[in-house]
């Protein structure tokens, strides 16, 4: 499987994904300020990978922490998550991340310092654990829902790279073909970042999974033709009513599919609810920087000093989204009732 981002004794070491499908390197990171800038500059991207790595930096920051009191490590965790909270603003697993080490700090925070770094070390690597856990559960309930054979198309990529394993959208599509269901991907290139034709195809290649690579302005005449027979994305932030953010151009292909009678479905873990956040409209969209817009691989596409936009993300409103798969089961409308009774729920089958 492919390594996204692990524990290691020299720091916390990423697939280098702005390098990717070309090289395939790694970076390894021995300070948090690291990770930070590795999750802002989007060497690891996507949100369950997004949380995981907080967590791996928060417990690299108090590692190489010089406290000596459980207060003086306190302070230092509280700079440390503040840092790596400034990082990516919509993902809402890197703000879940933070708060499970802060709770996991106040249980442990009695032992001796060095056990402290410990047990927080050992979190972050549970977490790591649970997140390809719950993408397997997650593969499994989802692939009942793929056609047996034919197109699934999906935006982004939401797989291995953009999780500690396997994928959520992509761990769907894996679980399904797993089972011998004959799936073509269809994957959109996903303007500006470029995320479903270099990490998208690059994943499923590698798996032997049949993808062909569109433009996103592909995506309505390939539904009109009939090659699309279900959509699976992933998710940055589900709101408690069923609004979906994930990236930019979702809304498209989910508007899109209704028009052509086409399942929208997204799959995201339980940390990805934000039952805080009631509606779409709460949520924080973070702008990037406008140069991933106007150039490609370095070279300028747009004339100087036009003026352009960067949402990294987009909102799906919830009467778009045909269910929502998680490792806890599959929520359909309406969401406010069974998102809740999901994430209230302990694993288990179905809502
Ligand atoms: O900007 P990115 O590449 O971090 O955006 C990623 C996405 O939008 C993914 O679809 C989402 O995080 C789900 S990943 C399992």
């Amino acid at each position: 499987m492919i390594q996204t981002l692990e524990w290691t004794d020299h720091g916390v070491r990423f697939i280098d994904q702005t390098k990717l499908p070309t090289e395939e390197t790694y970076v390894v990171c021995t300070t948090h300020e690291q990770v930070a800038d590795a999750i802002r500059n989007m060497v690891v991207r996507g949100a369950p990978a997004i949380g995981v790595a907080a967590a791996m930096g928060i417990a690299l920051g108090a590692k190489n922490s010089r406290a000596e009191s459980a207060g003086e490590l306190k302070r230092d965790l509280d700079q440390i998550c503040d840092i790596l909270g400034k990082t990516r603003p919509t993902a809402v697993n890197l703000f879940w991340a933070i708060r499970r080490m802060r709770e996991k700090f106040e249980r442990v925070r009695i032992l001796p310092i060095a056990q402290i770094k410990q047990e927080l070390i050992e979190e972050s690597q549970r977490m790591h654990a649970e997140d390809i856990a719950a993408n397997r559960a997650m593969g499994g309930h989802g692939a009942t829902l793929m056609p047996s054979e034919g197109g699934v198309l999906t935006h982004c990529n939401a797989g291995a790279l953009a999780t500690a394993g396997y994928g959520t959208a992509l761990g769907v599509i894996r679980a399904a073909v797993e089972q011998g269901k004959k799936i073509h991907v269809y994957a959109d290139e996903t303007r500006p970042f470029l995320q479903g034709s270099r990490l998208t195809a690059w994943e499923l290649m590698k798996d032997g999974i049949p993808t062909t690579v569109i433009s996103d302005s592909m995506a309505g005449g390939m539904m009109k033709q009939g090659k699309i027979g279900a959509i699976v994305v992933g998710a940055d932030r589900i709101a408690a009513n069923g609004d979906v953010a994930n990236k930019i151009g979702t809304y498209t292909v989910a508007v899109l599919a209704k028009e052509h009678g086409i399942p929208f479905y997204v799959a995201a873990p339980i940390s990805t609810v934000d039952l805080a956040c009631s509606d779409g409209s709460k949520i924080p969209i973070e702008q990037r920087n406008a140069k991933e817009v106007t150039h490609i691989a370095g070279k300028q596409m747009v004339p100087d000093g036009v003026s352009v936009e960067n949402p990294a993300f987009d909102v799906t409103p919830a009467k778009y989204v045909t269910a929502i798969i998680t490792e806890r089961g599959i929520a359909r409308a309406p969401y406010a009732e069974s998102l809740l009774r999901l994430a209230s729920a302990e694993a288990k089958a179905g809502a």
